[in-house]
């Protein structure tokens, strides 16, 4: 799951949708604040639409609201301290002015913290796990009815939501999320999301590909798949069994115009059948989120990730044949427990190896229950920890420059997504490769397939000349003719 730090749902400056005057008066106003992976944006759009259908308004607003919920992440510890901050602001508030505020902590932080934060603490009325969000309504009631905390911290082998239409929020109106699974059963000795979303589950096919459908109709151009573990999705239906290759390709019928992008992946269940699909298909993105986490295959080992280096690189090597110009990008973690100096070496050896043109670089951090907790020694100083993250982070940022340097010259289909940040004469989308690219206005809108020739580059950031705008079916058909 890629992070996105401090993403709040309800921003001012994306293209949501406003409350209507209507919705605003007379109900009781929700502020919904999003932390974390893009599973929990998917999950806040759900929570919005629980308490949409149950009679309470969405406000952009804290200062007003009635209500305040939190949506947690508890992957790293400095995750959680963010919210405590956020939490402990918003008591403040309440006490302060007197105000009747019903303040909840929702989703990963849920389990663990209940305790504390109900009764060490005295900070949250609410607490509500992952799996127990269409129990929001009565929660708020109860401790209406009460004054006392609420909680239902639940974790499903069921739910998956499926029924429930996401309130698309955070949306600018061209690419969405679609939740497909949820849940993990990997226990990478790492993390703790199997404690905190519980195991793993895939919501049935009909129900995912009518909300896609549902996306087209609406003028949707590109989907993200979501789940922990997305490429383990599998569920039976008509009597055989659909594995996520399959699904996708299904997804990929619906809309030649629509692009399909899915996050996060294991590297244990990335099949040959799935690279065909990337092959084979126009639509699905040649793009794969693929987490190594390290390049030593003890540390690996100790890491339950279940692949020595050389089968990954092997993966790596087969995707590229069977689907040239296929693009990476990965997770890593610096100074895992017992990590030596040569097997730091070892993940910088790969990152050159493998060439991602990004990975989302992490600080092992010690996570309550994990197997990593439970049996190894959090021992690698925090000065030798930061010392090694810098190292991996020098290092990428080179290689993802030398990567788009590499773009210069080269055409892309850019799918716009919206006004560049830096001027509004520009606009910005991003290549099949998921690489973002900035060029001039001119006449394009969002939503628009644009053709653009590569200019110049940063390491973060491609730079373009528009050529015209396009359709996905012209780019795939040009690329059979050649
Ligand atoms: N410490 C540091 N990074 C972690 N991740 C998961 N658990 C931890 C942890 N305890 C990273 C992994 C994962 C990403 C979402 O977060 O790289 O893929
Ligand atoms: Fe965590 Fe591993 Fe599951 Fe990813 S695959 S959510 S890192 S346990």
């Amino acid at each position: 799951m890629n992070l996105i730090p401090d993403l709040d749902l309800l921003t001012d400056d994306i293209d949501a949708p406003k409350l209507t005057t209507d919705e605003a008066v007379g109900t009781r106003q929700v502020y919904l604040e999003t932390y974390g992976c893009q599973m929990n944006v998917s999950d806040s759009e759900i929570v919005a639409s629980v308490l949409r259908e149950n009679g309470f308004g969405l406000t952009h607003d804290a200062d007003h609201a009635d209500v305040v919920l939190l949506n947690t992440c508890a992957i790293r510890e400095n995750a959680e301290q963010k919210v405590r901050h956020r939490l402990s602001h918003f008591r403040a508030a309440k006490t302060k002015h007197g105000r009747d505020l019903k303040i909840g902590v929702l989703g990963c932080m849920a389990e663990r913290l209940r305790e504390k934060l109900l009764d060490q603490e005295k900070l949250v009325d609410l607490v509500v796990g992952p799996d127990a969000y269409r129990d929001l309504p009565r929660l708020l009631h109860e401790t209406d009815e009460t004054g006392q905390a609420a909680v239902n911290v639940l974790l499903s082998r069921e739910e998956t939501y499926a029924d429930i239409a996401p309130v698309r929020y955070d949306t600018n109106g061209v690419s969405a999320f679609v939740s497909i699974m949820r849940g993990c059963d990997n226990m990478c000795a790492f993390c703790v999301v199997p404690f905190t979303r519980g195991r793993e589950r895939s919501r049935p096919v009909t129900s995912i590909l009518s909300e896609v459908s549902q996306l087209v109709e609406h003028g949707y151009k590109e989907v993200t798949v979501l789940g922990q573990n997305v490429n383990s999705y599998r569920v039976e239906h008509d009597g055989t069994a659909v594995d996520f290759a399959e699904l996708l390709y299904r997804i990929s019928l619906i809309s030649p115009e629509l692009r399909i992008r899915y996050s996060t992946s294991h590297p244990k269940d990335c099949s040959d059948d799935l690279l065909r699909v990337h092959a084979e298909r126009h639509n699905v993105c040649n793009y794969i989120h693929l987490p190594v986490q390290h390049g030593n295959t003890d540390v690996l080992q100790r890491m339950r990730r279940t692949y020595t280096r050389d089968e990954y690189l092997d993966l790596i090597d087969r995707a590229r044949t069977i689907c040239p110009g296929i693009s990476f990008s990965t997770d890593i973690i610096a100074g895992f427990c017992g990590e030596t100096e040569d097997e730091h070496q070892d993940t910088l050896s790969l990152l050159e190896h493998v060439g991602y043109d990004h990975a989302y670089m992490f600080m092992y951090s010690e996570r309550p229950d994990t197997y990593a907790a439970r049996k190894y020694t959090d021992d690698v100083p925090e000065a030798i920890k930061k010392r090694r993250l810098t190292e991996i982070i020098q290092l990428q940022t080179g290689i993802a420059r030398a990567r788009n340097e590499a773009e210069i010259g080269q055409e892309h289909t850019v799918l716009v997504e919206g006004t560049s940040k830096r001027s509004d004469a520009q606009l910005y989308g991003r290549t099949d490769t998921n690489k973002v690219v900035v060029f001039d206005r001119k006449d394009f809108i969002k939503g628009d397939y644009v053709n653009v020739r590569i200019t110049d580059c940063t390491s973060a950031t491609l730079i373009g000349t528009p050529l015209g705008k396009t359709t996905l079916e012209t780019e795939a058909g040009r690329l059979v003719v050649a």
